[in-house]
Formats: structure tokens, sequence, C-alpha cells
């Protein structure tokens, strides 16, 4: 089959946010205990973090970790995770019904994350939480000294603040499972209020407003207005979710599923630019889509998951070959709206729905959904291009018309490189690159990640059943494989 994709140099999206490639780290199953914090495992290191993890998150180059959670954080009492461990509560959490032993909080987590390279993305309970505990956490967290709660981080033993910049308002308070679920207006309200003090106590922090769980709540877009209404002048960006899975055993149909992540996102971003004329308003509110992944594997298992352990195996989805397809649709789809979403997680980053894996007391490896993570987050960079696609579709029940060919251009320091989806689960497919504007592009290498098995996972055992390989190109005429994902690098050779 032929496709082919047209850009041009002058053509831009927008400039790719670094924080595009940002993870999520939950109190939640073995993210935490037995993920990043294992002070048995023969690897850890001086404070109990797992080493063999800390380099696996360090290859993906995530910039951002959104921390403690999720639905964990509605019911989270921060101060329980600070000061002498062996003083800390431990307490039933009611979100996934395990026990929190809070022997990591926010003293460890901080530092676990410039050990890892990355910046912390901190959210305030305001499920069971007050707009006072979320005000001393950002003075604990932020504020130099001479105060309560920034003595009493020294008095913890760290002088100096953690500086961090970015704070979730809560977490889908729209879902009626989340502690102290709240109604659009009850939330837009203790958002605003939450707001106010956390920039009073550090105007350099930056908010992002809880939107909908995913765009099928019967109050999506309802939702959005309404929290944007009461809370607009006092927040950076809006959330948005979203988890996906090949329920029906349909792969051609999964991997049209970042068709629905577009939509989601342009629907988004029309609602905020409602409220910003309404408004008469001229900030361009920016997205956060702080949760997305595919999440189904796991599902049935935990239902039945033993209620009140420490750490349980949960949301343990062990990622196959098509997943990686998926995730590499869906991370084309977020290039092509850098101009709008200036934060997304993958959710989540160790055991829980995650690239990385891990045995308690064993070995840790790389999921297939690891690598096209990996390569977007190192080589999707500077400007994203706006591409045409000219291609054949196919037709699915649920995501209407699917092209074969997912793809988009990214441009950065003196390299051009295309990452492209080829959806098709019987023809290889020979694209024609139009890229003017360059001059003449050497290919540098072609990365493909194929298997001729749709469902081949990696495990403990074989972490290597998945792995990325040389792709077929030769020149500048690429092939890409029936089911493959491709980068494709130019250096921009100039006239
Ligand atoms: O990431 C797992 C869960 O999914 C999070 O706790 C919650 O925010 C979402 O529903």
């Amino acid at each position: 089959m032929k496709a082919k994709l047209t850009a041009n140099k002058s053509y831009v999206i927008g400039e790719i946010s670094p924080r595009l490639y940002g993870s999520f780290i939950e109190h939640l199953g073995r993210a935490v205990y037995g993920g990043i914090y294992e002070p048995d495992h023969p690897l850890a290191d001086d404070m109990g973090f797992r080493k063999d993890v800390l380099e696996l998150v360090r290859q993906l180059n995530v910039p951002i970790v959104r921390y403690p959670g999720g639905n964990f954080v509605s019911g989270y009492n921060w101060e329980d995770g600070t000061g002498d461990k062996s003083k800390r509560p431990r307490r039933a959490e009611l979100a996934w019904s395990s026990i929190e032993t809070n022997q990591v909080g926010i003293d460890e987590f901080q530092e676990w994350a410039s050990r890892a390279g990355c910046e912390v993305m901190m959210a305030v309970n305001l499920g069971t939480g007050t707009v006072e505990d979320a005000k001393n956490l950002v003075e604990y967290c932020n504020f130099p000294g001479g105060t309560k709660y920034s003595d009493l981080r020294r008095a913890n033993g760290f002088e100096k603040p953690f500086g961090i910049k970015t704070w979730c308002l809560g977490n889908e308070m729209d879902g009626p499972w989340q502690i102290g679920h709240k109604t659009a207006e009850e939330y837009g309200r203790l958002a605003c209020e939450a707001a106010k003090v956390m920039k009073l106590t550090d105007p350099s922090i930056e908010l992002v407003a809880c939107g909908s769980s995913h765009s099928g709540m019967p109050t999506f877009g309802l939702w959005e207005t309404e929290v944007l209404r009461q809370c607009w002048e006092q927040v950076d960006y809006l959330s948005l979710h979203s988890y996906y899975g090949n329920r029906s055993g349909d792969t051609a149909e999964f991997l049209g599923c970042s068709l629905d992540m577009d939509r989601f996102i342009e629907s988004v971003a029309a609602i905020c630019d409602y409220i910003k004329a309404i408004k008469r308003s001229d900030k361009t509110m920016r997205l956060s889509f702080d949760e997305w992944n595919v999440w189904y594997h796991s599902n049935e298992k935990d239902k039945q998951a033993e209620k009140w352990l420490v750490a349980p195996p949960l949301l343990e989805d062990a990622y196959t070959f098509e997943d990686a397809l998926a995730v590499g649709c869906l991370l084309i789809t977020l290039l092509k709206h850098a101009d709008r979403v200036k934060i997304a997680c993958l959710a989540q980053l160790v055991n829980v729905i995650a690239p990385i894996m891990t045995e308690n007391g064993g070995k840790a490896w790389a999921q297939t959904i690891y690598w096209p993570f990996m390569h977007a987050s190192r080589y999707g960079r500077g400007k994203a291009l706006r591409c045409v696609v000219e291609c054949g579709s196919y037709r699915t029940a649920r995501y209407g018309e699917v092209p074969y060919l997912e793809a988009i251009a990214a441009v950065d320091s003196g390299e051009l490189t295309v990452f492209a989806v080829n959806r098709s689960l019987d023809e290889d497919m020979e694209l024609e690159l139009d890229i003017s504007g360059f001059g003449r592009l050497e290919l540098i290498e072609h990365i493909a990640l194929t298997s001729e098995d749709l469902k081949a996972v990696n495990t403990a055992e074989k972490p290597d059943a998945v792995v990325p390989s040389a792709g077929k190109t030769a020149g500048t005429a690429p092939s890409l494989e029936k089911h493959s994902w491709n980068v494709l690098r130019y250096r921009i050779a100039g006239r």
C-alpha cells in the first residue's frame, strides 16, 4: 500500500513542551512500594529507592511526574507522609481499599524525582481536604523558612524548599467514585479559593483544574464550562483523562482509539475558547492531559483482589505489542496538539498500568509500551509540523473512518523526525515523504517496533520479546512494515 506525508518547514503547529512526556506515580498497588521504593531490595540505594527502576525511568527522559494520586489523593493527609518514619501512621486507604504505611511521602518523593531527573507535579486533596490543607502543603514545600510549615520541613531535614512549580487542584472531582465527589459548582468554587491561597503563598506556581474524568462522563462539557466559569482567572491548565482498551478483540478498531483522543482534545479546547470569549479574556487555557494510556487487561482480576493489604498487585496490565502501537498513535495525537497540550502524563510509570514492571525482590523490565514512549520523549522535541497525510482508510463501528497511516513530524536542532504507525494488519506501506523548506535530508536511522504476534508481551523471563530494531528504509523512501511503529530520523543537510 502507498501513502504520502506532506509537510513544510514554515507550517508549524507549535513548540513541543518537554512536559508532554510526563508520567504519574500514585500510592496505588505496587507503584510506590515494590516499584520505586523497596529498601530490602539488593539494588536499593541509600534511601531505599530501586536503582534498576531509576535507571529505566532515566532512560525514558520523563521531565515531570504527577504525585501522589489519582483517586488516592482525595482522602490523603499529606502530613502523614512527613517526618520520622517510625512515627508515621498506617491508614486504611479508601480509594483502593489498601493499607497505606506512609513510609514514602513528599519528603522522599521529591528526592526520588530529583534522582530520576524529573520535577514533581503535586496534587492537593480537594476531596476531604480543605483550602487550608492545600495552603499548608504549598508552604511546606515552597516557602523558604520562618513559618510553621516551612520550619517543619527544615526540621525534617530539608533546608532548601522543594520548589514545586505545578500543582493539580484535586483529581477527577466529577466522578461519583471519587472520595469527596463534588458538583461542578461546588468544585469550581473550592478550586477557585484553594487556587487563590496557594498562589498567595507562592505566586510563582501554576495550577491545573480538573476537567472531566473522560469524555464519556454524563456531565462532560457542562462540567468544564461551569468549572472554568468559576476559576478561569486563577488556573493555568485544564485537565483531561482518557484510557483505552481492546475490549472487543478487534485490533483494527482498537488502533483507531487515537481518533477519540483527538476529538476529546478539540472539544475541550473549544470549551476553553468559549469561556475565553464570554469572559473577554486574553488568556488561552492550556491543556494538561495528565492521565492517558491503555488500561483494561487487569480490570477483571482487580475485581477479585483481596482488600486491606499493603501494596497489593493492582492494575498490573501486561502490555501487548498492539498496545504499543495504540500508545504510538496516542503519542502522535498529543504531538498534533502541541500548541494546546502543554502537559501530558502517561498513567502510570511503574507496575500500575505502567511502561516499567518489577518483581518484589527481583527484576525490573521494560514493557512493550516503554519503547514508543521513549522514542517520542527522546526525539519528539522542538516544533511539531502540520502534516497532510494521504492514505487509504478503513471503517470501524466505534471510531468511524480510520486512516491506515498515523503520522507527525517534529523538527529540532538540525534534525527532522517523523513518527509513523502503519495501522494495516496485512500490508506493508511505502511512504512518500514530501517535506519542503529544509533542503536535503539525510537519513540518520529508521527505528521500528514490529512483531508478527500482536499479542506478544515482555516478561521478567523474556524482557526482549518486543524491542526496537532497525527499520527497512534505505535513502528517503521509507517502508513501514504492516502493524508497526516507526521513527524516521533525518539530518537536515541543507541545500
Ligand atoms: O490511574 C488510575 C486511576 O485512574 C487514577 O487513580 C484515577 O485518577 C483514574 O480514574
